[in-house]
């Protein structure tokens, strides 16, 4: 219910210089490939620097996904959870799940989710907020990146109202020291290798893993 009422508002608080910044780490670390699969696409701005019809997004919400799909942001979307995406094993050079972990249950179960996706030497790119990113930080750094006043002005309210429903929707969101070790102890527990991590604009931790290569592929 949250997230369908957020998908309407989503794009009027978050297509900005801050998601075009962190699309365009994702891309450089993703590189060009021809599968990758989004779990916890939203409306597709995390993915929006990729060729959309190699991105397949997986989302929790059929209206996250139907604004990621009309925008031309990705070319397939399938509604499932970020744990069970009911894709095929391996299908994906690789896969991006970014601003969702800090908000599932099971942080470690998705990425087992991930890693299962991911063909031998695919890689996992992950981003989650910093525990710095409160609306008015963020809104200071969109306004430091090229938004004008009145356009960060409405954001920041938007987003406002957001937080107050997601408060009475009851969505909890994990901090980022905490959600930290979880994904390295999750990463060491899956033998996933850290190629990349870093920070984007200050406000977005990214954290690039790798599948190992299978002996007999060398
Ligand atoms: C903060 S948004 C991030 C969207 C997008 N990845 C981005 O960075 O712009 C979180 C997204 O995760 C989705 N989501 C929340 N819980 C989920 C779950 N259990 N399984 C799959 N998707 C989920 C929401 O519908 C929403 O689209």
């Amino acid at each position: 219910m949250f997230w369908t009422l957020y998908s309407y508002a989503y794009d009027a608080i978050w297509d900005s210089p801050v998601s075009t910044a962190l699309a365009q780490r994702i891309a450089e670390m993703v590189g060009a490939t021809s599968s990758v699969v989004s779990i916890g696409c939203g409306t597709g701005l995390c993915v929006q620097r990729l060729d959309p019809n190699t991105v397949v997004g997986v989302d929790i919400s059929r209206s996250m996904l139907r604004r990621a799909l009309s925008s031309g942001r990705i070319g397939r979307g399938v509604v499932a959870d970020a744990k069970e995406t009911t894709l095929t094993a391996g299908c994906a050079v690789a896969v991006v799940v970014a601003n969702v972990l800090h908000l599932h249950p099971d942080p470690v179960g998705v990425l087992a989710e991930g890693l299962r996706l991911l063909c031998p030497g695919g890689r996992l790119v992950l981003s989650w907020p910093t525990d710095t990113a409160d609306v008015n930080t963020v809104a200071a750094t969109q306004r430091a990146l090229g938004w004008g006043r009145s356009r960060t002005l409405s954001a920041l309210t938007v987003s406002t109202v957001v937080g107050v429903l997601g408060l009475g929707c009851r969505v909890t969101r994990r901090r980022s020291e905490d959600l930290e070790g979880m994904i390295q102890r999750g990463a060491q527990a899956l033998s996933l290798e850290t190629v990349e991590e870093g920070l984007v604009v200050g406000l977005q931790h990214i954290l690039v893993l790798q599948r190992k290569c299978d002996r007999a592929e060398g």
